[in-house]
């Protein structure tokens, strides 16, 4: 497939489509090399990425639980089992962090997410040039601070998005995408 029939038919792959393998070795060297060609003003490279796979997806699911507990002590048992499983749903999680330096005179901080939002949108594009899928997923757990300090973050980091990796299980069909003459117009002064 070309790039830009790549680019139009790009489709987020559910959590629960996602199965065995996900990307490694070459292939996931390759989709980090792409997120690394990401557009960054002044050269921050505000991104981090934190690989997330095996068992340490059910430490998540315990961190998750843990967040959820503190943010609203009365969970039931249902809510409490979604946080758990909800990182065992596909093979890998890359987690895309914003360091962001708000020191940065002619970077402001939204810059510095934007770039990391887009690098995290070239491993989603990467993965599925190579034949694997994914999906940016964020979610309370984004924001959360316990979540953060088990990730070893800074409370100043941002959780751009969890990216789910891993082949997918069936195809998603096609999406009806919007006209983009919707979203257009021409400043003439
Ligand atoms: C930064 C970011 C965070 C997102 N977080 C969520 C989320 O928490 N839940 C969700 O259902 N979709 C979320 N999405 C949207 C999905 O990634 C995806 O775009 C959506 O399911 C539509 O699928 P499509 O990409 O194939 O159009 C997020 C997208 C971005 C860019």
């Amino acid at each position: 497939m070309d790039t830009m029939q790549s680019l139009i038919s790009r489709v987020s792959v559910p959590p629960r489509l996602l199965g065995d393998p996900a990307p490694s070795g070459a292939d996931f060297d390759e989709i980090m090399a792409a997120a690394m060609s990401t557009p960054d003003h002044g050269a921050l490279t505000p991104w981090r990425f934190i690989t997330i796979e095996g068992e340490a997806r059910a430490k998540l699911g315990d961190v998750f639980v843990d967040a959820l507990k503190k943010r609203d002590p009365g969970a039931d048992e249902a809510a409490i089992e979604k946080e758990r499983n909800r990182p065992m749903r596909s093979p890998m999680i890359v987690v895309a962090v914003a360091k962001i330096d708000d020191t940065v005179a002619n970077v402001p901080p939204i810059e510095q997410a934007v770039a990391t939002g887009i690098a995290a949108y070239n491993v989603i594009v990467a993965a599925q040039a190579k034949g694997f899928g994914g999906i940016m997923l964020t979610g309370k757990n984004a924001q959360d601070s316990n979540v953060k300090a088990a990730l070893g973050l800074d409370e100043t980091d941002e959780i751009v998005s969890f990216v789910y990796l891993g082949t997918p299980i069936k195809q998603v069909s096609d999406k009806r995408r919007p006209e983009a003459s919707q979203f257009l117009s021409e400043w003439t002064g």
